[in-house]
């Protein structure tokens, strides 16, 4: 199948190998009308660098994750190794899985933290509260929500894939109408991938959950929170979530490696009935462990102190802060691309995703040439499209520990790759209305004194 992780997976490792190659020649110039010297070709045979050296400065890593880590997390990860059947581990673990719950925005569910990836995540949301056979709703609106509907396929659940426009969310009449038709109510599971990291788009979970409560149907709402939870708005008792799922590399600011889940009452009775077979990411087996602050397996210590720090840092920021943080970060970058004169693949405003922003190139240009020359040229990572919109949109990623200085660079970075891709715009353009912006919003630090 043409979306499969694997053809994904395919043009990135490539861009990789290319870029650890040093991949720098002249020909783009002839290839890209306006294109300068010493940009990236993404045909010509890769040529040897004339120097090589471990560039200057810092990597700046702007995709929407893995994202960047505060000093302070990463020096929190530096630890000898420990043994977690000592005694201080127990209330150490207990607390992260209580203090977890604030980026969900629950007081109460049951949170669950695995050794794994947000696929992972999916999977656990998935094979616990759902037997083979049963029926969910979902939408495939970008990479993401495809491959988690590939997942539900092959763990044998009778999947309805209403199928959107990329750039496009869950659209809520829609929805109302296909509840309305299951009179019988087979439809067990709805699941929406709240942040599609392909194109940029937040759908609305507050109004998901208000058609399920108008059209008063029992399904259960699972939600991918992978590129959304820990930086947005998200309001899981509010919203009556049932399983809310997101990954360590994402807005919590960690190296991949931990996925975590938040569980209602509702998918933990579901879970007591529910036929899939699972056993790594049983949740039984957790729950067993969980009162004496156990787990059952060798946990990731340096990541649960890498948890822990970052948990610290957003709640001594104040999570709506964090929120906020998020959006101006956002509205800085969209004004940029306002200024570029370029369009987001976004399709309604309601939408916009404060965790990334997801640009459309003009015409004629490849936008993988722009995030190659970001790369060779200025040490910046910005994310390439994927699968049905690569080559026609890049990715700029604002989730995580950012601040206004930090997007600022990736403008820079991203306006100087794009006129060396071959792109129309007048330096300047983008992040002029960018830092108008943040000079505008921007408060004193409080920790600060105010000149
Ligand atoms: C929205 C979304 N869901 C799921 C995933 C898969 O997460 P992982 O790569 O951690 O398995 C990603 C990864 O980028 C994502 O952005």
């Amino acid at each position: 199948m043409a979306l499969r992780r694997g053809a994904e997976l395919g043009v990135s490792r490539s861009l990789l190998l290319r870029s650890a190659l040093g991949a720098v020649d002249s020909s783009a110039a002839t290839q890209v009308p306006g294109a300068s010297l010493r940009t990236v070709s993404s045909s010509a045979p890769v040529a040897a660098a004339d120097y090589s050296y471990e560039p200057p400065g810092s990597s700046h890593c702007f995709v929407p994750g893995p994202v960047n880590i505060h000093e302070k997390t990463r020096r929190a990860m530096m630890v000898p190794g420990q043994n977690h059947r000592d005694p201080w581990f127990s209330p150490f673990f207990s607390k992260i899985l209580e203090d977890v719950r604030m980026i969900f925005g629950t007081s109460q569910a049951q949170t669950f933290i695995y050794p794994g990836t947000g696929t992972g995540g999916w999977e656990s949301g998935l094979q616990n509260t759902l037997s083979p056979g049963d029926k969910v709703l979902t939408w495939r609106y970008g990479q993401f929500s495809h491959l988690w509907v590939d997942m539900m396929e092959r763990l044998g659940l009778e999947v309805q894939v209403e199928e959107a426009a990329w750039g496009s969310g869950v659209d809520e009449a829609k929805l109302a109408e296909i509840l309305k038709a299951d009179t019988e109510k087979k439809i067990k599971a709805v699941c929406v991938v709240h942040n599609e990291t392909t194109t940029g788009v937040t759908s609305d979970i507050g109004k998901i959950r208000e058609t399920m409560d108008a059209g008063d149907h029992p399904a259960l709402l699972l939600v991918d929170g992978v590129s959304s939870i820990g930086g947005l708005d998200f309001q899981f008792d509010k919203w009556r979530v049932d399983v809310a799922i997101t990954g360590s590399q994402k807005a919590l600011s960690l190296p991949t490696g931990l996925t975590v889940l938040a569980v209602s009452d509702k998918a933990l009775e579901a879970h007591k009935t529910a036929q899939m077979p699972r056993v790594y990411y049983a949740w039984q087996d957790m729950l067993n462990n969980y009162p004496a602050g156990q787990v059952p397996y060798t946990p990731i210590i340096p990541l649960l102190h890498g948890l822990r720090a970052s948990l610290d840092l957003l709640s001594s920021e104040g999570f709506e802060n964090v929120v906020k943080r998020h959006h101006r970060l956002a509205e800085g970058t969209r004004a940029a691309v306002n200024g570029w004169g370029l369009k987001l693949l976004c399709e309604e405003p309601r939408w916009r995703s404060d965790s990334l922003t997801v640009i459309k190139v003009p015409e004629g240009i490849d936008s993988a040439l722009i995030v190659k020359n970001a790369y060779a040229k200025y040490n910046l990572s910005i994310g390439v499209g994927l699968s049905k919109v690569a080559g026609k949109v890049f990715r700029i990623g604002h989730l995580g520990n950012n601040d206004e200085i930090m997007i600022a660079s990736a403008i820079c970075g991203a306006e100087m790759a794009m006129i060396d891709a071959g792109v129309d715009i007048t330096p300047g353009s983008g992040i002029g209305p960018a830092l108008k912006y943040w000079q505008e919003t921007s408060s004193v630090i409080p920790t600060r004194a105010a000149p």
